[in-house]
């Protein structure tokens, strides 16, 4: 069976988690393979509303093996407090795995990622501050303290004395800090490692043997290309290695590219941003407010972060934007989500090209200025005003709503497949089956 990527095709919160836990009962493997705790996936379900950041979304099921990927960088305090909160929730996490490859978010981390924003000045990124684009940083500079070091009680003490020497001079050196204390660190790290110690494992091997034995694998995106370090709007982006597109899957989970055969991209049917940098659709106007406090669809689910609660940036859909990160991700398939949430605009705008110095452009410039002053050109469309949340077949939308879509899936140059119209599972359309005759 062909591994399933599932990718987010904006700056994130497109819907992944939502689009997951619907998609992962056809599945038996859901597999997390990038980003870390700056990751916010909300889920609704018959078991209720959820915030992960790191617990791949198939967990409801039961049933379903959850693998947190080498290409994870993972904190262990919030990653014990979610498996506590399932667990007191009554969600069974004894399918959990976690590479022992995976990085280790440690405190120095944190400290160093809102440092380095105050060191930015009016240039800073925006971060969630989690720490997890220092951890990152740190992967790739090659003094990375990984899972697998964390259990290892012999040999845990000396890495940590290694690395926190080292971080402590650049700590107290470059960014004025206070030194972090060793001792500290070292008895919550044994005591994070002795609880996470059940669930770790060679990853690799156990998705390799699912893949050979013909399992359905689905893997569980975080972030959105434009967030990615290569695809995205650097510098304000993510630092994640691998990526979150979907090359990034088969490198962040440990199979050959061959296996992925089918790459479904999420899209929220308007455009959002949480921290800084370009957005060249992004609204300042009512009809912004509007998108964020969610546009006249199912109420409570207005725009603000899963991770850190601040208010999302909004704006109409970007074509260019999207038809560009649909042909890096390879994406097949196309989930749009929160179509419910335009629900309240008389005429919906699309941006088809930019204008810029006085010439029509269809792709973002990669410098960063002329990404600031790029002009959108629209293509406005008529509005449907009317609740579309309870609507479960494609022929019950609106005329205006099913021509909204098709507009999207030939910029896209790719079928719409489902249609989100809530935030809760069974609020989807399904137009085409992608699993095999599994629908
Ligand atoms: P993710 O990071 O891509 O998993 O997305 P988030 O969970 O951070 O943000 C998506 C938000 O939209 C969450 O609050 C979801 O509950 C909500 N959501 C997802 N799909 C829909 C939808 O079709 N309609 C509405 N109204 N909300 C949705
Ligand atoms: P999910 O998986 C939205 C953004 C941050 C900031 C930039 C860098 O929920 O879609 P970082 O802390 O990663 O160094 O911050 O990236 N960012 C996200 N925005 N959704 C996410 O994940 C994000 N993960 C990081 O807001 O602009
Ligand atoms: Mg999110």
């Amino acid at each position: 069976m062909p591994a399933v990527v599932i990718i987010g095709g904006q700056w994130g919160d497109e819907g992944k988690g939502r689009v997951v836990d619907f998609h992962a009962r056809y599945c038996s493997m859901i597999g997390r393979y990038s980003a870390g705790t700056n990751a916010g996936h909300t889920i609704m379900n018959e078991r209720g509303k959820f915030a992960l950041h790191l617990v791949p979304a198939g967990i409801f099921y039961g049933d379903k093996a959850c693998v947190i990927g080498n290409g994870v960088v993972i904190d262990p305090d919030t990653l014990l407090a979610e498996i506590a909160m399932l667990s007191e929730r009554g969600i069974d996490t004894s399918k959990l795995v976690i590479s022992d490859r995976a990085h280790v978010i440690m405190p120095w981390h944190p400290v160093i990622d809102l440092a380095d924003e105050e060191l930015r000045g009016d240039s800073a990124i925006g971060t969630t501050g989690t720490g997890t684009g220092p951890a990152f940083h740190d992967k790739v500079a090659r003094i990375g303290i990984r899972i697998g070091d964390v259990v290892d009680t012999e040999r845990f003490p000396a890495r940590l004395r290694e690395v926190l020497d080292y971080k402590n001079r650049v700590i107290t050196g470059l960014y004025q800090k206070p030194a972090l204390d060793y001792d500290q660190i070292l008895n919550d790290y044994r005591e994070f490692g002795e609880k996470l110690r059940p669930y770790v494992a060679d990853t690799t091997s156990i998705v390799q043997e699912a893949h050979w034995r013909g399992e359905m694998i689905l893997l569980e995106g975080a972030q959105g290309s434009l967030l990615d370090l290569d695809t995205g709007t650097y510098p304000y982006v993510t630092s994640s290695v691998p990526a979150s597109v979907a090359a990034g899957a088969a490198i962040g989970i440990g199979l050959g590219p061959t296996a992925i055969e089918r790459v479904v991209g999420v899209y929220k049917a308007y455009q959002t941003r949480v921290g800084n940098g370009p957005m060249p659709t992004e609204l300042d106007d009512e009809d912004g407010v509007s998108l964020r406090e969610g546009g006249g669809g199912v109420p409570g689910t207005s725009e603000y972060g899963t991770t850190t609660g601040r208010a999302r940036r909004t704006g109409w859909f970007d074509g260019v934007l999207a038809r560009y990160t649909s042909r890096i991700n390879g994406v097949t398939s196309v989930a749009l989500t929160r179509l419910d949430s335009l629900s309240a605009f008389e005429r919906i705008k699309i941006c088809v090209a930019y204008e810029l110095d006085d010439e029509r452009v269809t792709t973002l410039p990669a410098s960063l200025e002329d990404a600031n002053r790029v002009k959108p050109i629209y293509e406005e469309l008529p509005g449907w005003k009317q609740d579309v949340s309870e609507v479960r077949h494609l022929g019950d939308l609106p005329t205006e709503a099913r021509q909204y879509v098709r507009r999207i899936e030939q910029l896209l140059d790719a079928p719409v497949d489902m249609i989100s119209v809530g935030p809760k599972r069974h609020q989807a359309i399904v137009t085409r089956d992608i699993f095999g005759g599994r629908i």
